[in-house]
């Protein structure tokens, strides 16, 4: 058994499981949506930065430019309906939220509110953008981060409690086990 060869248009996939976050963006009146991310990494502890690669096409993409902050609400494993929800319709044609039992609550350091379900809440400011192919990278700082109680031990995830929605791609989830292997 050897390497096959994929397209490299298919390669973020060999990239992925990665969780699942709902962006939470608002529009000039207020009003909130949500868009489905897994393309996220970290890109700086000091300041505290985070890239999300985003198409100019996305809904998300107009709101962020305006509002100039959202938040990063990573998803458990019991969210998966949500994840397919925020993935497959635009808030241009839907109310997301009306149609989830997701809730919002109201954030401390900016406009955009946050998931009271999610597993980790990240409060972002617009920190600079960078166009990146057919995708954007919008780059975040990070204001406020919050856990859950229960689902954190140090500073890492407790991994017999958190159960983290992974994305493989092409509509296919995974989750985390339930014991580190170090
Ligand atoms: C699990 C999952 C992960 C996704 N990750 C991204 C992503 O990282 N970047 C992106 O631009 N779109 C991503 N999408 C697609 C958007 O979530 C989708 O186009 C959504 O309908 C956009 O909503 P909006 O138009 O309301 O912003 C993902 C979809 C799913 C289902």
């Amino acid at each position: 058994m050897g390497l096959i060869e994929v397209k490299p248009r298919s390669f973020a996939y060999l990239l992925q499981p990665k969780p699942v976050a709902i962006i939470v963006s608002i529009d000039s009146s207020g009003k909130p949506n949500g868009m489905s991310a897994a393309w996220l990494t970290p890109t700086s502890r000091d300041p505290p930065l985070i890239a999300v690669a985003i198409s100019p096409k996305r809904y998300t993409y107009e709101l962020i430019k305006q509002s100039r902050d959202f938040t990063v609400n990573v998803l458990d494993a019991s969210m998966v309906n949500e994840s397919e929800l925020f993935g497959r319709y635009s808030g241009r044609s839907m109310d997301k939220f009306e149609k989830s039992r997701l809730t919002l609550a109201r954030s401390k350091m900016v406009k955009s509110p946050y998931i009271a379900e999610a597993l980790t809440v990240l409060e972002c400011t617009l920190y600079s953008e960078y166009p990146a192919g057919d995708h954007e990278l919008i780059i975040g700082k990070v204001e406020k981060a919050y856990v859950r109680e229960e689902a954190i031990e140090g500073d890492t995830y407790n991994i017999s409690k958190a159960k983290i929605l992974l994305y493989l791609g092409s509509g296919k989830y995974t989750t985390t086990l339930d014991k580190q292997i170090t």
